[in-house]
């Protein structure tokens, strides 16, 4: 008499825990694509300070008039550093420490540091400045402060 009941029960359970993989599956999908596109914006960054240590350190002047494209784009993809790293998204192929997300406060100054560097670089550039090697240096040094202690070195 209850049978009908039952299976129709037990189907409901079955669909929502079936449901309930799929989300996860889903879930994990869009940790490993946020992870890929956090790491793709680092070394988009890191290839622009590398072509500005080429001018800056190195000397390819041919290239001078690009200094303020590569300036510009750390200075946006730095505006929210933290955005990049979302609650939940610490595992599968990341380098990223525990500390990102437990020392949040921290994360989110040495954030704006590199921020900060990356905006007086572009100011001195517009304002054709020829010796940017010191401001360059500040740059450098404030990827490297927030590295030290939130990237796991490989
Ligand atoms: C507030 C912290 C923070 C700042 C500032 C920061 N980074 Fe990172 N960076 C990280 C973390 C954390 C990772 C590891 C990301 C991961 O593996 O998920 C990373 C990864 C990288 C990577 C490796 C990407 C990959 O494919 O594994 C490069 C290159 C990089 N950063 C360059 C830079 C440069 C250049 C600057 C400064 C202009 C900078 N970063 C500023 C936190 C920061």
């Amino acid at each position: 008499m209850h049978k009908p009941i039952k299976l129709a029960l037990s189907f409901g359970i079955a669909m929502t825990l079936g449901l309930g993989a799929m989300s996860q599956v889903h879930a994990i999908d869009s940790v490993e694509a946020t992870v890929d596109y956090r790491k793709g914006v680092m070394r988009a960054i890191g290839g622009n300070t590398a072509a500005l240590a080429a001018v800056i350190v190195d000397g390819a002047n041919e290239y001078r008039d690009n200094l303020a494209i590569h300036a510009r784009y750390i200075v946006d993809m730095t505006k929210d550093i933290p955005a990049l790293f979302p609650e939940g998204s610490d595992f599968g192929e990341t380098n990223a420490l525990p500390a990102v997300w437990e020392n949040q406060e921290r994360y989110a100054e040495l954030s704006e540091n590199t921020h900060k560097a990356a905006v007086t670089l572009l100011e001195a550039i517009e304002a054709g400045e020829q010796d940017l090697g010191p401001r360059f240096r500040e740059l450098g040094q404030s990827c490297r402060a927030c590295h030290d202690d939130f990237r796991q070195s490989n």
